[in-house]
Order: C-alpha cells, then structure tokens, then sequence
C-alpha cells in the first residue's frame, strides 16, 4: 500500500538495497534454490550470508552517493594544492606582524593552504566572509596576482575587532591602516546572511573566482548565506572554501550542500575545510 509519505534519503536507499525481515523473500529464495545445490554438502549459512549483505550493501550505498558529489576539477586541485601547498610557508608579511606561530602548521591549520590556493588560481577577485584580524585576508592578498583584488566582509569593522582582541600578550590585528589604501584589500561591514545585503552586493559576489567562508559558524548563518548566493546566482565554476565543516553547528550545513564538493580536512583546518565548486 502506498501511504503517500515521502522516505528520507536514507530510507530509500535502504529499501532499495536490502531484503526487508518479514517481506515477500521470492528473490532472495530464488537466488537460493539456484545456488544451494554448490553448497549441500557444506554447512555455508545462506541465512547468515543474507544477513550480512543486507547489512554491508546499506552503508556502501550511502558512501557511494557521497562520493559521487566530487567533480574531476576538484580531484584535481586537491592534488595540486597538497603538492604546493607542502612548500608554501604562511608569507613573510604575516610573520612581520607578530602573528602565532601555530599558523605555519600545516596540516592542522590552514593558512598555508589558503595562499596555496591563490597562487595556484591566481583569481583577480577573491572575496572572504569573517575578517576577524586580518590573518586569512593577509594569507590571501599576499598571494594574489598584482591586479588581483580581496573583499572582506565582516559585521565588525577590523579596527573595531582590533580594539576587542587587543590585550597585553597579543597582536590584535594584522592589519595596518595602509593595507587599505592600495586597493588590494577593502573591508565591506555588512551581514551577508540578509538578502538585501546580498544584492546590494551581488556583482562583488559574482565576480569573485574564489569565495572563502569563516563567519561566525552559528548553524544559521551559513545556510542563508548558501540561499542567496543562489538567488544572486554566482558564476559556474567560481569555488568556495568553507573552514570548520566539522564542527556540529556545520556538519548538517555541509552534508546538504548539493554541489560538487570535496571534504579536504586531512590537508587543512583540523575543524574542517571543504571546498566546493558552483554550479
Ligand atoms: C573565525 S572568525 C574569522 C577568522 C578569519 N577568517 C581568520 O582566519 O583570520 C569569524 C568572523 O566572522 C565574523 N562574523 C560574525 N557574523 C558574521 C556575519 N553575519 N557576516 C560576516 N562576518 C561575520 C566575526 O565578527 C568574526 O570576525
């Protein structure tokens, strides 16, 4: 009887892969009676084989859909960027600026996998959401080509998250005032979670070959974030990073997104880096 409800993903796939307890068994006894002659005189338990295929062919299942969310493309950054990014120390400008030293690590953190990243795309148009004190805006800018640009977005102005982190053993803020003045860098205050925010700033967005996401992780942000960039429809192919997918606010964020995407923790934030490619 078809009751009309939906199942989960997971469900479906479920029922398509095992033989059910207590349904109709005409298969599985058919498959049966071909083979039980091999195995008559043996004491092969075909109960306990049903048992454990049904068990086995579930997970496989599910591990195999994820799977197939990655594209060639990113298979094959992913092999470029662990090459590059192995001998690509976090740039000189971040250490001039008395940043931690645990930022060099690699694997671990993921400083150096950012200019990795850059280097190898070489984007003119890179934008970053959660600006924070400026240590992944300086990882990228130090990177991009020479007419290549950066857009910060941040709902605290970086001198204002420079007085809030400042304390007597700390650097608060790689940031000087002059990074702002070449161009290279702009900080943008707004809440990209607001859709009218997005709009506003929708070509920035769409002009952007590489978007890198470290907001504030809070289980909702992102979500909405995801929502508009597709109603503002960003360009096919422009890739994103998001850091801390493995934390429990982003894991769910993570697993829904519908695009080819890549888990790449192992070479990155401990939290978790995923990358991604628009389509
Ligand atoms: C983890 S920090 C970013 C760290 C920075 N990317 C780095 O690696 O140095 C998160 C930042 O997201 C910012 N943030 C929080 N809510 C935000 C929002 N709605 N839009 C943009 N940034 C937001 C916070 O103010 C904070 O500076």
């Amino acid at each position: 009887m078809d009751t009309g409800r939906k199942l989960s993903p997971v469900n479906s796939i479920k029922k398509q892969f095992s033989v059910p307890c207590g349904a109709p068994k005409s298969k599985f006894l058919s498959v049966k009676r071909l083979i039980s002659p091999f195995f008559r005189f043996t004491k092969l338990d075909l109960q306990g084989i049903r048992w454990r295929f049904g068990c086995i062919a579930f997970p496989s299942a599910v591990i195999a859909e994820r799977r197939s969310q990655c594209s060639d493309r990113l298979l094959d950054l992913a092999l470029v960027l662990i090459e590059r990014t192995r001998r690509t120390p976090v740039p000189a400008v971040l250490m001039e600026r008395g940043v931690p030293e645990w930022i060099n690590r690699w694997p671990g953190e993921h400083y150096r996998l950012l200019t990795a990243l850059v280097q190898e795309l070489a984007p003119q148009r890179v934008v970053e959401i959660g600006t924070f004190t400026g240590m992944s805006s300086m990882a990228i800018t130090a990177a991009l080509p020479a007419a290549g640009r950066l857009t910060t977005f941040d709902i605290m102005h970086w001198s204002e998250i420079a007085k809030a982190q400042g304390g007597a053993n700390s650097e608060p803020t790689c940031f000087r005032a002059e990074d702002f003045t070449t161009g290279t860098v702009t900080q943008v205050v707004a809440d990209l979670a607001d859709l009218r925010t997005a709009q506003a700033y929708a070509e920035v967005l769409r002009n952007a070959e590489f978007i890198f996401v470290d907001g504030p992780k809070d289980g909702v942000f992102e979500r909405r974030l995801l929502d508009n960039f597709r109603v503002i429809g960003l360009h096919a192919g422009t890739l994103l990073m998001f850091d801390d997918i493995r934390l429990l606010n982003m894991v769910e964020i993570w697993d829904e997104i519908d695009l080819p995407k890549l888990d790449l923790t192992g070479f990155g934030h401990f939290t978790g880096t995923g990358l991604v490619e628009w389509q």
